[in-house]
C-alpha cells in the first residue's frame, strides 16, 4: 500500500459515518451516529462545527429544493432537519420505517441523481438479519427492495445510475443489484467478498469510472475495486475502524474518509476525519427530491 490518508480533524467521534459533500456549502458533513452528533469541515476555509442531536442522525443528503438536509435517524424516522448556529431543528417527517422494530435502527443512506433514497435498517445490536434495504420516492413512499441483512451498509450508485451497490457488514458481502426504470431491483448478485483479513466492508462510494471504494472496518483501508469486482489499489489508514468515504471539493477529487473510535481507545487518530489524493474524481452527491440532470 504505497499511499496513507491524512488526518484532517481529530474529532474523536464515537462512530463517525456517512460523509456527505455540499457542493453549496463546499463542506464536508458527516455524523457521529453512536456520539448524536453533526460534524462540519468547511473546505474553502478549514472551519471546524458540531451539532447535538437528541435522537441521532444515521446519514445525511441535501434536500434539492436548498432547504437544509434530509436526515436517516436512530428511531428510524427520515425528517427535514435545519443546522441553525448552535442547534439542530427537525422540521417536518418525510417517512417513517419500521414502526414495528424498535430493535433496528436506520444505518447508511444515499440519494441517487433522480432525487430518491436508498437506505438500509439493521438490529442495533448487530446479532439478528433482521434489516432490510428501502427505497424512498421523492413522495415519501418507502418500498422494501431486500431483506435479511444484519449490518446493512454503504448503498452506492454507479455512473450510470442503473446499478446499486448494497453490504451486509457482518457476512462480509457486497451486493450488486440493476435498478429498473420504475426504481425497482433485480439481479441481485455477489459483487465481493471480503475474507477475514479484510476486515468488514463498511461504507462506499463510486468514482466516476465505476471504480467502487470500499471502507474496511477493522481492516484499516479504503480499497478501489474495478467495475468487474477485482481489487486495484488500497488507501492505509493509521486507524482500524474505517467506516465511509466521499469525494468532495468542486473538481471532486479529494476523498475524505470517516472513522470510529469505538472499541479502539488505544488508537489516538481513532474518529478523525482523513483525506487522501484519489487521482480519480467522483461522482456528484444526489439530493433528495429531484431529478440531478
Ligand atoms: C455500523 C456499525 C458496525 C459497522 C461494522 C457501521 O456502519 O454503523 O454499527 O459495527 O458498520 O459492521
Ligand atoms: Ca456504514
Amino acid at each position: 500500500m504505497a499511499q496513507e490518508a491524512r488526518c484532517v480533524w481529530q474529532a474523536r467521534a464515537v462512530l463517525g459515518e456517512g460523509p456527505l459533500w455540499s457542493p453549496r456549502q463546499d463542506a464536508v458533513y458527516f455524523v457521529d451516529i453512536r456520539g448524536s452528533r453533526i460534524l462540519r469541515h468547511g473546505l474553502s476555509d478549514g472551519s471546524q462545527a458540531g451539532w447535538d442531536l437528541d435522537d441521532a442522525a444515521c446519514w445525511l443528503v441535501e434536500s434539492a429544493d436548498g432547504d437544509g438536509f434530509i436526515a436517516g435517524l436512530r428511531s428510524r424516522r427520515v425528517v427535514r432537519l435545519r443546522l441553525e448556529p448552535g442547534r439542530a431543528v427537525v422540521a417536518g417527517e418525510i417517512a417513517r420505517i419500521e414502526p414495528d422494530k424498535p430493535g433496528n435502527r436506520l444505518n447508511d443512506g444515499k440519494a441517487d441523481r433522480d432525487g430518491r433514497l436508498w437506505v438500509g435498517s439493521m438490529d442495533d445490536a448487530e446479532e439478528a438479519p433482521a434489516g432490510s434495504f428501502y427505497r424512498i420516492d421523492t413522495d415519501g413512499a418507502v418500498t422494501p427492495v431486500d431483506e435479511g441483512y444484519t449490518v446493512a451498509n454503504g448503498p452506492a450508485l454507479a455512473p450510470d445510475g442503473r446499478t446499486i451497490y448494497h453490504t451486509d457488514s457482518a457476512a462480509r458481502t457486497i451486493y450488486a443489484f440493476d435498478i429498473g426504470a420504475d426504481g425497482s431491483l433485480s439481479g441481485k448478485r455477489v459483487h465481493i467478498r471480503f475474507t477475514e483479513a479484510d476486515g468488514y466492508p463498511d461504507g462506499m462510494t463510486c468514482d466516476a469510472e465505476g471504480g467502487l471504494w470500499v471502507c474496511h472496518w477493522d481492516g484499516g483501508r479504503v480499497s478501489r475495486f474495478r467495475p468487474d469486482g477485482t481489487l486495484d489499489r488500497a488507501i492505509a489508514l493509521p486507524v482500524s475502524r474505517v467506516t465511509s468515504c466521499v469525494f468532495a471539493g468542486p473538481d471532486l477529487d479529494r476523498l475524505f474518509i470517516t472513522t470510529a473510535a469505538h472499541g479502539r481507545p488505544d488508537e489516538p487518530l481513532a474518529g478523525s476525519l482523513f483525506e487522501c489524493d484519489p487521482g480519480v474524481r467522483g461522482l456528484p452527491p444526489g439530493q433528495f427530491g429531484s431529478p440531478l440532470r
